[in-house]
């Protein structure tokens, strides 16, 4: 049985760099024969989180759907900027619906004992660095398995190869190895 694999992007701006990160994560996925997921967030079209909506309307459709993706994946991989030191709004807001519950489904479901991995890419040095930790506790308070391994690609704007590959071999080596680690633990976990 393949494992599944979903990928959330924090930006769907034209021409993100993460959305590159992103891309570049589910080719060597598939590579190492992993299924993958790569929605575009702003696409599912989900509000601001508002509990009055949420009293009135409940989950909005996209945050549902979104949540259906997580339940039948097997791990999570987060690739965000950060937006003064933070994860972006865009992607905190889908996690933050995705967390409630929905009739019958318990909130954290989806979410609880699967591995995960943050990532972010920036055309600053650091590349998201400072954000990272933060995701991570946001996964980890969301009842995930978060990842050690982690990876902020800095200069973004020239870090990619036109095959969408990091131009550094060694990132894209630690980009790829912290792909199979997790392939390994998810083996682990189900065996
Ligand atoms: C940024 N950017 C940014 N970059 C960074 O390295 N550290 C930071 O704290 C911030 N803060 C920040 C705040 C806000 C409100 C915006 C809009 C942007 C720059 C950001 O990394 C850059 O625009 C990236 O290109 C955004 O990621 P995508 O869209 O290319 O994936």
């Amino acid at each position: 049985n393949t494992h599944h694999l979903l990928i959330l992007v924090g930006s769907s701006r034209r021409g993100s760099l993460n959305r590159q990160l992103a891309e570049n994560v589910a080719s060597i996925a598939s590579a190492q024969g992993l299924r993958t997921t790569l929605p575009d967030i702003r696409a599912l079209d989900i509000p601001i989180m508002d509990q009055d909506l949420e009293a009135t309307e409940g989950i909005p459709a996209g945050a549902r759907q979104l949540r259906q993706v997580l339940e039948d994946a097997d791990a999570l991989i987060v690739c965000s900027p950060e937006y003064n030191g933070f994860p972006t709004p865009l992607l905190k807001n889908a996690l933050d619906w995705m967390s409630r519950p929905d009739g019958d489904i318990a909130g954290l479901d989806a979410f609880r004992g699967k591995p995960a991995l943050a990532l972010s890419a920036s055309p600053g040095a650091l590349g998201g660095l400072r954000s990272l930790a933060l995701t991570r506790q946001l996964l980890d308070n969301l009842g995930m398995l978060v990842m050690p391994e982690k990876l902020s690609v800095g200069s973004a704007g020239k870090a990619f190869n036109a095959d969408g590959s990091l131009a550094n071999e060694r990132q894209q080596h630690t980009l790829s190895q912290a792909i199979s680690t997790l392939t390994d633990r998810l083996r682990r976990l189900q065996s």
